[in-house]
């Protein structure tokens, strides 16, 4: 049998159990412990009430959340474009072109440039507290190099997304709808066995919806589950073809019509924000308020990558998301883990009740509330993966 330890003091303990209370979706417990057996959580509760374990933990009187679930990154690429971003906040504006600087870097890196600089990121993002995570290939834009992408970062996730049609490369410049075929055809063999999810930017710039539709459906019929990159840049087709071909998640959402809105409030896919691509664009925000009202399911996510949004940090983008987005603190630490695990259609993760794993941080703070409240600060102490202490 696998060994059972009890975190105990535990001032305020968020499960997002909607099985704890009526009215709290963040199932929160007060005075709380939780007990791990193996990988996985045994039971949450009142700490005077909790079972007899192996070993017991003091948490101090401070906050356990669940593990941040992030969704949505770019992590297999070489190279960076500080110069870009140098740029762009001294005035020049961000266009989907940048995407071809990193192309470049990464198909002349090595396999163990492009692992060290992944490790690289992801040891950074647990560090914040974040124990899932989703990356894409989308920086190769070859047969080979979309293949080498997803074959190493499968080797660090179960939620490897192939992205061929992240933009059209150079060499295609001249016949888009020959690239197109290349995706859907041999890239698409090449990748398929290597990914779960298959995802498209549709935007201007890059593939507009006929196109897309396209690629998504030849992903689904080997084996991919569709994700969007949706309505990032400018109003367009990619939410309505996310909710149309029941894709997981539409992600960006930030330019979206009253129709948009409503077909993901009826439909059953996540709209996922990325409140760091704003940020690092100076764009306008998503509106998290409007989704939220009309009944969408929002996740938030970091979108790390080298051009748009170079954070791997969930607290951050947590934080924009309150201040900026309309949510509550409450609702951006739910997106941010629960919402997360909605977008990856997971229920495993993100969430602290019997059966999940054993995926959670310990916050230098009382509540979770100071994740917005001391923005910047690095509130997170503790980081267990899978019932071990990785931190
Ligand atoms: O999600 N929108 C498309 N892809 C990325 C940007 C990638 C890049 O600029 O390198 C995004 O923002
Ligand atoms: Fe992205």
């Amino acid at each position: 049998m696998s060994s059972s330890t009890v975190i105990t003091n535990i001032a305020t303990l968020i499960t997002n159990d909607p099985s704890l209370s009526d009215t709290d979706p963040l199932g929160t417990v007060r005075n709380a412990a939780v007990v791990l057996e193996g990988d996985r959580v045994a039971w949450t509760g009142e700490a005077s009430k909790a079972p007899a374990t192996d070993n017991r933990v003091d948490a101090g009187g401070r906050a356990v959340i669940p593990g941040f679930v992030d969704s949505h990154s770019h992590l297999v690429f070489a190279g960076d474009r500080t110069e870009e971003f140098h740029a762009r906040m001294s005035g020049r504006p961000y266009g989907a072109g940048g995407i071809r600087t990193t192309v470049a870097a990464t198909r002349a890196a090595t396999d163990a440039e492009l692992e060290a600089n992944l490790t690289r990121y992801l040891r950074e993002a647990l560090r914040q507290g974040t124990t899932t995570f989703e990356t894409k290939s989308g920086y190769g834009l070859t047969v080979e190099d979309e293949a080498r992408a997803l074959r190493i970062a499968a080797a660090h996730t179960d939620e490897v997304t192939f992205l061929g049609a992240h933009v059209v490369p150079p060499e295609f410049a001249e016949d888009p709808a020959a690239y197109v075929a290349l995706v859907t055809g041999e890239m698409l063999d090449a990748c398929a066995p290597h990914a779960r999810w298959i995802d498209v930017f549709c935007e201007k710039g890059a593939f507009d919806g006929d196109q897309a539709r396209a690629i998504l459906t030849a992903g689904r019929a080997r084996g991919l589950r569709p994700r969007v990159h949706a309505n990032q840049l400018t109003y367009g087709p990619g939410v309505q073809l996310a909710v149309e071909l029941d894709a997981a998640s539409a992600d960006h959402c930030t330019h979206l019509t009253d129709a948009d809105v409503d077909a993901l409030a009826q439909g059953g896919t996540v709209a996922t924000l990325l409140p760091g691509a704003e940020f690092s664009t100076r764009a306008q925000w998503p509106d998290a308020r409007r989704l939220l009202d009309a009944g969408a399911t929002v996740a938030l996510s970091t979108d790390c990558n080298p051009g748009s949004s170079f954070t791997s940090s969930m607290p951050f983008c947590l934080a924009l998301a309150v201040r900026d987005m309309g949510m509550t603190p409450d609702e951006a630490l739910w997106s941010a883990t629960a919402g997360g695990a909605r977008a990856l259609r997971r229920d495993d993760v993100g969430r602290l009740a019997p059966g999940a794993y054993a995926d959670l941080a310990v916050l230098d703070a009382p509540s979770h509330v100071h994740l917005a409240y001391r923005p910047g600060v690095p509130l997170v102490t503790e980081v267990w993966h899978r019932g071990v202490r990785v931190n």
